[in-house]
């Protein structure tokens, strides 16, 4: 049996989790954000770091005592080294850093995207690759195969906004508060997507596009202007929630035919998104066994980076804000 702590600071989420041998979560602990960020309607960059540094010890002190583990006990830090905020992830490590020093313990750096992917294996943990992942969160869409632990092989992404970012600004847009996506989930359950229907972007290839659609919202919220009911309003989000989903989907299903595999992962802060699993389901159907993590493991949290650094190869743990796939 094998404990890695795992710490998460790379947005507005700061969690601390134990996991054993990679696979079975004995605590994860979350602290949002959302309060400290909601006035200003987006992350703050510099006040995010500050609240990852106040939070992290006492989340720390909270993660040992849920799992019922010693300081001694763990076998493996994994802090998460990029992509995110420069700030917010130089804290994680800092205080990675810090504890595996005084404990004597060795560390990891892990890939935030490679871990998105690996909350799935905490939720089924017998999956293990080859799989089809679909990674959809604030800031990636991206279409990525994994042949095997510790390699990824991105073959679509967005070239312009991410899923999560068009929820966010289509909910602003709306005039839905901060965090923008559950609010559009929430909305959109009240609407007709056909009463006021919007296109569905496609490209060729494995590529997304969302700004084309963002831009198709805007006009139509011209045009309803002063006489925009609330239901007007439940419809627009629901037809630009059908957009974006359909959109993923026709993508992820394309991939499959041209490379069939036994296993699709659906994760990312975007895979809570109630028609995004309903769809999904529907549209792998029966030619691969689809899994999406709970809702508490698509969003950020530390259990997924924990999973994903007891098996990553990489032993750095540089800070990288830009950091990819590799
Ligand atoms: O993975 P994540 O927690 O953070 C990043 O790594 O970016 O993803 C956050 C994104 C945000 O854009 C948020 O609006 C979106 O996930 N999101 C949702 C839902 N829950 C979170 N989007 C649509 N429907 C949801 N239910
Ligand atoms: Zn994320």
């Amino acid at each position: 049996m094998s404990l890695t702590l795992g710490i998460e600071t790379s947005c507005d989420e700061t969690s601390v989790a134990v996991v054993e041998d990679g696979r079975r979560v004995l605590a994860n602990l979350i602290h949002s954000q959302v309060d400290v960020h909601k006035e200003f309607g987006g992350v703050v960059p510099e006040l995010a770091a500050r609240d990852h540094l106040e939070r992290l010890p006492s989340l720390l002190e909270r993660a040992l005592d849920t799992a019922a583990v010693r300081p001694a006990d763990v076998d493996l830090l994994a802090v998460t080294r990029g992509p995110g905020l420069v700030g917010c992830l130089l804290v994680g490590v800092g205080v990675a850093e810090g504890l595996a020093a005084a404990w004597n313990k060795p560390i990891t750096g892990v890939n935030h995207l490679w871990g998105h992917v690996y909350a799935a294996m905490l939720a089924r943990p017998d999956l293990e690759p080859p799989l089809l992942g679909l990674v959809v969160s604030g800031a990636h869409s991206d279409l990525v195969r994994m042949p095997r632990h510790g390699r990824f092989e991105v073959i679509g992404r967005t070239r312009d906004d991410a899923a999560g970012e068009a929820f966010d600004k289509a909910a602003r847009m709306l005039g839905l508060g901060f965090p923008g996506g559950p609010a559009l989930d929430r909305l959109a359950r009240k609407g007709d997507p056909r009463r006021r229907p919007l296109p569905k972007p496609s490209l060729a290839g494995l590529e997304y596009s969302f700004s084309g659609l963002k831009t198709a919202l805007l006009y139509r919220l011209r045009d309803l202007g002063e006489g925009m009911t609330e239901e007007d309003r439940a419809d627009l989000a629901a037809a630009f929630e059908q957009s974006v989903v359909e959109s993923l989907l026709e993508k992820l299903d394309r991939a499959l035919d041209e490379t069939p595999v036994g296993e699709v992962v659906v994760a990312g802060g975007v895979a809570a998104n109630t028609l995004l699993r309903k769809r999904a389901a529907e549209v792998v159907g029966d030619r691969a066994r689809l899994t999406m993590p709970p809702l508490e493991l698509c969003t950020d949290n530390a259990a997924m980076i924990a999973a994903a650094g007891a098996y990553a190869a990489v032993r750095a743990t540089d800070v990288d804000p830009s950091l990819g796939w590799e």
